[in-house]
């Protein structure tokens, strides 16, 4: 099957002999932010500046453990440290959460293609995101305030299991009180405390406020809520070439080589992880995904 694939700028790896050689980071600081989610502020050895496209992601290794990708999830403006958010899972997860401020790190990247900034210009921007999903988009979000004349309405509907699943909660606070921008949460579980909305991400959707002739949608979360939002945005008028979405997959080499992010004819690594819906539409139905 042949397949056009995303035309959205990509940033040249950091300079280095050889994309499969990491550079030493070490970690300035690390906050936490969940019972198991951790957001590392990390800066390279070398000194060297990072530059980054929200939607991007790198490749930490835990020497002796492991290499994993994780999305860049601070600002792109400031480029003489990294922020990452992550999960503890599973082995190498797990271990860079373990990190503390001083403790070495590999790290190749940034990889892949990122969300479609310069075809949000112009536009409603309507951010949909569940759970740990917000980590990848939060450095859309900044750029999308830091030119904030640049865009149209902004919107943000985000989902969580519980009230104290919720990610960036003092960030996402702030934002709230911006009169520029919208910010819907919903959480499948609310305690006694909670006065918001109970129910899933996609149930938001038909409520929420944006033009869908003029507006761009970008998705990221759990497979399941990204197809209903999908789903959700087509019904409200989105047109499919609209709706962008970032996929996960295991990955290896994260340039390409090695097949492991494979599906169909896509590599998730180096053709993703932002996709535009149309062109990965037929992909969704694969077992992998
Ligand atoms: C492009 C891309 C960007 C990513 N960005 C981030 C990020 O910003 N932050 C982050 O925390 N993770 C992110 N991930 C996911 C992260 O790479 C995996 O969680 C990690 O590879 C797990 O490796 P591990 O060795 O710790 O656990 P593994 O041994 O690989 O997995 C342990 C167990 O956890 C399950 N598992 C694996 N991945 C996940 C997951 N994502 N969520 C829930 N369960 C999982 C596995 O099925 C297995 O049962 C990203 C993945 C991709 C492809
Ligand atoms: S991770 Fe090796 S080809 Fe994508």
């Amino acid at each position: 099957m042949s397949m056009a694939l995303p035309a959205n700028p990509v940033l040249p790896p950091m300079p280095s002999a050889d994309p499969m050689v990491p550079h030493i980071a070490r970690v300035r600081s690390v906050r936490q932010d969940l019972a198991d989610v951790f957001t590392l502020e990390i800066a390279l050895e070398s000194g060297e500046v990072a530059p980054f496209a929200p939607g991007q992601f790198n490749m930490l290794q835990i020497f002796g453990v492991g290499e994993v990708p994780i999305s860049f999830s601070g600002d792109p403006a400031e480029q003489d440290h990294l922020i990452h958010t992550i999960r503890a899972v599973g082995p190498v997860s797990k271990a860079l959460t373990e990190l503390g401020p001083g403790d070495a790190l590999g790290l190749r990247g940034p990889f892949g293609v990122g969300w479609p900034m310069a075809e949000a210009a112009g536009q409603d921007v309507v951010i949909i995101t569940g759970g740990l999903g917000l980590a990848p988009l939060r450095p859309a979000l900044y750029q999308l305030l830091a030119e904030r004349e640049r865009y149209g309405l902004i919107v943000l509907l985000y989902g969580t299991r519980s009230p104290e699943q919720i990610l960036y909660r003092d960030e996402l606070e702030e934002w709230r009180r911006r009169l520029d921008m919208d910010i819907v949460i919903t959480v499948d579980h609310a305690d006694t405390d909670w006065r918001g909305h109970v129910g899933v991400v996609p149930a938001l959707i038909p409520h929420a406020t944006f033009d869908p002739l003029h507006s761009i949608a970008l998705v990221c979360g759990p497979e399941i809520m990204m197809r209903y939002s999908i789903m959700a945005l087509l019904d409200a008028g989105l047109k499919e070439d609209n709706i962008w979405l970032s996929m996960e997959r295991n990955m290896k080499c994260a340039v390409g080589f090695c097949g492991h992010c494979q599906v169909g004819p896509v590599f998730v690594c180096k053709d993703g992880p932002v996709f535009r819906y149309d062109r990965i539409r037929q992909l969704l139905t694969l077992k992998e995904f």
